[in-house]
């Protein structure tokens, strides 16, 4: 098989076209896909009508699946592989627990310390307008850095943390970033990654990283903001409009993503979303 991509923007991902994931691949044609995605950080497949089993396993193709053990109230009970991002309340009314996930800069699980090496995103609801996310790419946003600022950040961890600030701002959710402090204490990442495949570095930085390691919050502020303003610059991203039946995948270790809010809430948004470990990163930080 020869794959058929199409660039999707100047600073990363392509899309996949004619490819059914839901069909038997065999090795050399999933071979293709992944060096694929190792190219281009995101891959979007479009139109693919397969069921929950079927996105499981393909996902599968790529490692091995989280369980999502870190976020237990945001997986589906009957798929513990498949992390809710819905806005769809609860059957009692109160909002979901996944509702504003996403709603940052960041990275999937870079605070555990076995940070997500990939994650596939199936579209099945979108509002009217909007529910984009945006990726970077994030070995071009270090590659951009002057050699000053690389040997300053050189030897840097942040401490990432969990949560869902926006939730614990609207008041609603309280309770489960207390739990998530528990279940997730705080992480730290290097600053600066080595992509294990490919080997070349990356940053790694975020809107969950609350100060650098040895480094007060006050001191650490200016340059996360710093950081995660230059990694975010438009000729760094692709954002993506969602159409039905869209899967994209991305490589954790050479983006970030972001759900933005640029949408009605009062209509639906539900995505399902399978996280492929990755290798050990980071120390707990006590
Ligand atoms: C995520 O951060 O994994 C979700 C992104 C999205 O819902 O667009």
């Amino acid at each position: 098989m020869t794959l058929k991509l199409r660039k999707l923007s100047y600073a990363l991902g392509a899309e996949v076209c004619d490819v059914d994931v839901g069909k038997p691949m065999s090795e050399q044609a999933f071979g293709e896909i992944y060096r694929a995605f190792l190219d281009h950080g995101i891959l979007l497949f479009r139109g693919q009508d397969v069921t929950r089993e079927q996105h499981i396993e393909f996902s599968r193709r790529f490692g091995e699946l989280d369980r999502h053990d870190s976020l237990p109230r945001d997986r589906r009970k009957d798929h513990p592989e498949l992390l809710m991002v819905t806005n769809e309340p609860k059957p009692d009314g109160s909002p979901s627990d996944t509702k504003y996930t996403g709603r940052q800069w960041h990275s999937d699980m870079s605070f555990t310390t076995v940070p997500s090496m990939g994650s596939l995103l199936r579209r099945y609801a979108v509002p009217e307008v909007g529910g984009d996310t945006l990726f970077a790419n994030m070995y071009m946003a270090y590659d951009a850095l002057s050699d000053g600022m690389k040997k300053l950040i050189a030897n840097l961890h942040g401490i990432h943390l969990s949560g869902t600030r926006k939730l614990a701002n609207d008041g609603g959710g309280v309770e489960r970033q207390e739990e998530q402090k528990r279940i997730n204490p705080p992480v730290a990442q290097p600053v600066v990654r080595v992509h294990p495949e490919t080997g070349r570095k990356a940053l790694y930085i975020g809107e969950k990283v609350k100060r650098f390691e040895g480094m007060t919050e006050a001191e650490s502020r200016p340059l996360i903001a710093w950081l995660v303003a230059h990694a975010t610059k438009p000729e760094f991203v692709y954002r993506h409009q969602w159409r039905r039946n869209d899967i994209v995948a991305w490589d954790n270790r050479c983006t970030m993503h972001q759900a933005l809010s640029d949408f009605d809430e009062t209509q639906l948004r539900h995505m399902e979303r399978t996280t492929v470990l990755g290798t050990p990163s980071g120390y707990v930080v006590t």
